[in-house]
């Protein structure tokens, strides 16, 4: 399979370094023979039609920053769209930051790509919190395949399991600790009855919360998970605005300590049910799969079958987040197969 990388940053590289590592595996379990052929950043791009070399697309990235320094075949100044529309590819990685506002540039790169026939797996959630709809319609239009697991929740398969393990379900709710940095703040201010800022300052040096850490507090990070799930599992048709958002940076000590004192986690909960769209800090009870503690994620799904359906894993990461990418990948395969 030929594969484009659009975005060659921490996940484009864990990406490249999961390809390596799983090359084998890849062919032998799955009959796939990923050969990247083009990897894009903002400064240019690297194109090789029979496939770069990605031990030295690696080392030229992190030595000189960019993939356009990639000797013979790097160019800078060559931007996505052209690549996109012109190297023959079957598979699409849009992986360029988030941009909640406008969904750009990934908007263009995934309308690009379907529209040139290529199949395409995203872990951007701002294309899908503008225009979730209309992608999945453009993706049918085109007879490609579209994919987006990276999107939430970083290693947690919450979308595969709803829609192959529990299909024939109906997903009713769903319930999630959808932001690690968030998680980590409330689990450190219930344990340690620090203050909200001194953990935030902390988070901050050890890299877990972002230098301007508003998406993340202010909830709006997990309101673009949790408006993906609703759209992906609940068949809403939902925008970011339409969700309810409240952050954590107003919750005192002592409220996550009388929490505690009464059996009781404070965490900040995303919930999408069929009229109901929110994200705001809530009373979990200890035990409850939804407590779980650190940058951990944890989702609930109720269903009409199964009733009520947990999972627990890592919300982000290079590695963890490949696990979501590679497993579209081989997901995509075996639909084209099937
Ligand atoms: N990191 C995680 O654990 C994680 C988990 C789940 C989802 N995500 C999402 O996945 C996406 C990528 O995350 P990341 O951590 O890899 O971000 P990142 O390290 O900032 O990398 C973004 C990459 O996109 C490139 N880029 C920016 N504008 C571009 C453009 N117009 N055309 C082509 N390339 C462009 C950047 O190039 P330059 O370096 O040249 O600027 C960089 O290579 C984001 O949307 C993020 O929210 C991340």
């Amino acid at each position: 399979m030929k594969l484009v990388l659009v975005g060659f940053g921490n996940l484009g590289r864990g990406l490249a370094r999961t390809l390596i590592l799983k090359r084998r595996t890849l062919r032998s379990s799955y009959g796939i023979n990923p050969r990247v052929v083009a990897a894009v950043d903002e400064y240019g791009a690297a194109v090789d039609e029979r496939g770069l070399d990605l031990r030295k697309l690696l080392q030229v990235a992190e030595k000189k920053g960019s993939a356009a320094d990639y000797p013979r075949k790097g160019k800078k100044g060559r931007s996505a769209a052209d690549v996109i529309e012109n190297v023959e590819a079957d598979v699409v990685f849009e992986l360029t930051p988030t941009n909640i506002r406008t969904g750009e540039p990934g908007l263009t790169h995934l309308q690009k790509a379907m529209r040139a026939g290529r199949h395409v797996i995203t872990s951007n959630k701002g294309p899908l919190v503008v225009a979730f709809p209309e992608l999945d319609r453009l993706a049918r239009r085109s007879g490609v395949e579209f994919r987006y697991s990276a999107s939430v929740g970083g290693a947690v398969p919450v979308i595969g399991l709803a829609r192959k393990l529990l299909a024939g379900n109906e997903v009713r709710a769903v319930r999630g600790v959808l932001n690690g940095t968030t998680n980590y703040i409330l689990s450190r201010m219930s344990k340690e009855g620090t203050p909200f800022d001194v953990v935030l300052r902390e988070a901050q040096e050890m890299g877990i919360a972002e230098k301007d850490p508003t998406l993340d507090i202010e909830g709006i990070d997990a309101a673009c998970k949790i408006t993906i799930l609703a759209n992906a599992l609940l068949d809403r048709n939902a925008k970011l605005k339409d969700v309810d958002v409240t952050g954590i940076s107003r919750i005192k000590p002592e409220v996550t300590r009388l929490a505690q004192e009464t059996g009781n986690a404070v965490k900040l909960i995303g919930v999408a049910e069929r009229d109901i769209l929110e994200v705001a800090p809530k009373l979990v009870p200890i035990g409850h799969p939804l407590a779980v503690g650190g940058t951990l994620n944890a989702i609930t799904l109720e269903t009409d079958l199964a009733r009520e359906i947990s999972i627990t894993g890592f919300g982000a990461g290079p590695w963890e987040t490949s696990s979501a990418l590679v497993g579209d990948l081989i997901d995509i395969h075996r639909t084209l197969g099937a």
